[in-house]
């Protein structure tokens, strides 16, 4: 994450779930996305393919704006554990962040104990961790934003403010993820939230290494609405599930997530010669 005085890069991670089927269809879209990346000056590019292709690709990754990552590790270190995989052995296999917490995963049985000790293992394979944290329905009385808090909390416990450079958070609400999604958030929702995770974050590392910490959007995010979450929405980046497939989708989101980053720039240039 690069930060150039006051703005920070755009971190724009796909989550590819469990695609492409084949590993030729995942290196013909990773290539697709280290051709786009070559120009970044405003974004990063984070891929989190499945695990049996992050090896193969990684040798690809020459660009320094372009990670590699994992879509979640195990609570164990090592020992007998059929089919796990650790934190320290996807950092071997070449991943640089993993996500932990991913709604799909909580489905599947994992408590916030389990995204807990998996945030402590990345942290301590020093991978960066990419927690998701979201409510599965919206209510009008804000019991929400208990559930985000309650996820937030019990993930950081015992997380050092200095592990705070390694942290991400994706707000993905599990009502917006997905093809049979009522819709996604709006970006005043993403706005709100965003801002009640860094003061929950901050309780656990202090105000100033929160405010540093970035907040991601996720769910149903399109090459549509993109552009509203990054610059309405003031995302600090996207956790992208089904459009990260599509290489021309990636390439508008690129785009646009880099035309805005030239226009801050450029506004805080003005704003300096006024000052
Ligand atoms: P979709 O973008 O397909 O809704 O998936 C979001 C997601 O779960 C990313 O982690």
């Amino acid at each position: 994450m690069r930060y150039t005085g006051m703005m920070r890069d755009s971190i724009l991670a796909c989550n590819w779930k469990m695609n492409p089927g084949r590993r030729h269809e995942a290196e013909t879209l990773y290539q697709g996305l280290v051709a786009a990346s070559k120009a970044l000056k405003a974004s990063e590019i984070w891929i989190a393919p499945p695990t049996p292709f992050i090896d193969g690709l990684r040798e690809r990754r020459i660009f320094k704006r372009l990670s590699l990552g994992a879509q979640d590790c195990s609570r164990f270190t090592m020992g007998a554990h059929t089919g796990e995989v650790s934190a320290a052995m996807l950092k071997e296999a070449g991943a640089q962040f993993v996500i932990v917490g991913h709604s799909e995963r909580r489905a599947m049985g994992e408590s916030d104990t389990d995204v807990n000790t998996k945030v402590q293992y990345a942290l301590k394979a020093r991978i960066t961790v990419l927690l998701c944290v979201g409510e599965k329905l919206r209510d009008g009385d804000g019991e929400y934003l208990a559930v985000i808090a309650s996820q937030v909390r019990s993930a950081l416990m015992g997380v050092p403010k200095s592990a705070s450079c390694r942290l991400v958070i994706a707000y993905e609400p599990v009502w917006a993820i997905g093809e049979h999604a009522a819709a996604p958030a709006t970006p005043e929702d993403f706005r709100s939230v965003s801002i009640y995770i860094k003061k929950v974050v901050s309780e656990q590392v202090g105000a100033g290494a929160a405010l540093s910490v970035p907040v991601l959007y996720g769910g149903s995010v399109s090459k549509d609405n993109a552009m509203g979450f990054l610059d309405e929405g003031h995302a600090d980046g996207l956790l992208i599930g089904r459009e990260s497939l599509k290489l021309s989708a990636m390439k508008t989101i690129i785009a646009d997530a880099e035309a805005l980053g030239r226009a801050r720039a450029q506004r805080s240039r003005k704003h300096e010669r006024t000052r």
